[in-house]
């Protein structure tokens, strides 16, 4: 049996064995306690041996071990069962365990990611994404959604931002020439690894009228923040029929859900964080449900903003980019909640975006949570044909790489929405985690991809 199914049962003298990882041993008078993690859940189970032998007196943190007895009403605080342990079997040792500390660096267990689950926080961070990877499915899947396994490997460039991974199997160090014949490489053509499933998941939602996907995404900007991967996990609904009310509605049902999910299903883990990691987090999480999404379009987020200009190291003016410290002032001070912002100048968002009737706006939306900022960007796409394809020509791109796209808006097109939630930036939130690179078990960022 688990520790999380042993800890649930109130079966007094009833047989248990116990199989996990050793946290702590104590000796206490002729007392020995061992306590026992398996990662089934937060708590250890404590074996209770009122005789010492070789075995026990072999056993340190980090050791693998069976231990066999019956399981009592604990007399210690903090946990209602224990073991009374009749036999400990030692399984693997582990001489010179790098986690002895009861609290090392966030920064040290970066460098021992592969051990770093046997902690604490991030056997809760792995559990809490487990969890919430299902709440994802069940939210869609109980609203017809269809899953949609977007392709890795692509040959587009989804947000026309540039900043893409390629792939290729030419050898580098000997496709100097210039230019490269990609003709001769695998795929005969370019090939990235995709920033985005959302160019697919429209041709899909314009069949299948609600999809969503969730894989891998990788970015190669050169961000070196809290809040960026280069190699992330996404979530992008794409709803046929659907302009951007409806959409902004599915992102407020949908965060509530999860942080619904993450208070009623998770309770034990998020105690940990709260008591441990971010005090507060789980009333945040609370007041994020209880809230009503405050809209503002960009513009006049940008007034809001410029009342307060002194404040700002970035001085906001209309066309910029929305700062940090911007998107701070917007959740904390203008709304005390989630603002979700729209109708973005067009420069500074992505080609697919349905255009307003003044020509300088398109119907964007990010959803920004207080002490985050960012954690979804989405849109209604443009879907005239006309439109879209001057707006490609306008930005240079090639339109013909971009046919099959097009296509969408050639035959049989629709209004439809979309957006995209990176699922790291969602567990940092529900977590109250100080960096991103610690709610992933691998982390991949600049100069950092351990193995
Ligand atoms: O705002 P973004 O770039 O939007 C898109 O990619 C659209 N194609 C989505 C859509 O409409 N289907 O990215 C969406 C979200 C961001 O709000 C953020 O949560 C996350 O993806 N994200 C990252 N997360 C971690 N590391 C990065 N480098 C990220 N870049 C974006
Ligand atoms: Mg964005």
């Amino acid at each position: 049996m688990l520790i999380r199914e042993l800890l649930c049962l109130n079966a007094e003298g009833q047989d248990a064995t116990v199989r996990g990882w050793v946290r702590t041993k104590r000796e206490l008078k002729s007392l020995i306690f061992v306590e026992v993690n398996d990662g089934s859940c937060l708590s250890s189970i404590q074996c209770v041996f009122d005789h010492n032998n070789d075995t026990l007196a072999a056993l340190g943190t980090g050791c693998s071990v069976e231990v066999k007895g019956k399981l009592a009403p604990s007399p210690s605080e903090g946990q209602k069962t224990e073991v009374v342990a009749e036999t400990v079997s030692l399984i693997g040792g582990a001489d010179n365990y790098p986690l002895q500390k009861k609290r090392h660096s966030m920064e040290f267990l970066r460098e021992i990611a592969h051990l770093r689950a046997r902690t604490n926080t991030f056997g809760a961070v792995a559990r809490m994404r487990s969890r919430i990877a299902f709440a994802v499915h069940e939210f869609f899947q109980n609203r017809d959604f269809h899953y949609i396994h977007t392709p890795v490997i692509t040959a587009n460039d989804a947000e026309g931002a540039g900043a893409m991974f390629q792939v290729t199997t030419l050898d580098i160090d000997k496709a100097n020439s210039s230019p490269v014949d990609y003709s001769t490489d695998f795929f005969g053509r370019k090939a990235f690894l995709s920033v985005s499933g959302q160019l697919e998941a429209e041709t899909y939602a314009t069949a299948l009228s609600r999809v969503y996907t969730f894989g891998p995404t990788f970015r190669a900007e050169n961000s070196n923040t809290a809040r960026h991967l280069a190699e992330f996990w996404m979530i992008e609904p794409e709803v046929a029929f659907a302009d951007l009310e409806d959409n902004m509605r599915l992102a407020e049902d949908f965060l509530k859900f999860l942080f619904t999910t993450a208070l009623e299903k998770c309770a034990e883990d998020l105690a940990f964080f709260d008591a441990h990691i971010q005090k507060g987090v789980a009333d945040t999480l609370r007041k994020v449900v209880e809230s009503r999404f405050v809209h503002i379009a960009y513009t006049e987020a940008i007034k809001e903003l410029e009342k307060q200009s002194g404040k700002f190291e970035f001085k906001p003016f209309w066309g910029c980019d929305l700062q940090s410290e911007h998107e701070k002032f917007l959740t904390e001070s203008v709304a005390d909640g989630p603002v979700i912002v729209t109708d973005y100048p067009k420069e500074i968002k992505a080609f697919y975006m349905k255009m307003n009737d003044d020509g300088k706006t398109v119907r964007a939306m990010d959803v920004l949570v207080p002490r985050l900022g960012e954690i979804i960007g989405g849109s209604q796409r443009e879907e005239s044909l006309e439109r879209l394809e001057s707006r490609m020509t306008g930005l240079g791109m090639n339109v013909t790489d971009y046919s099959w796209y097009l296509d969408l808006r050639r035959f049989g097109s629709v209004p439809h929405s979309g957006f995209g939630m990176g699922f790291e930036r969602l567990i940092l939130y529900i977590t109250g985690m100080a960096n991103i690179r610690d709610v992933i078990p691998y982390p991949r960022a600049p100069g950092l991809v351990a193995f």
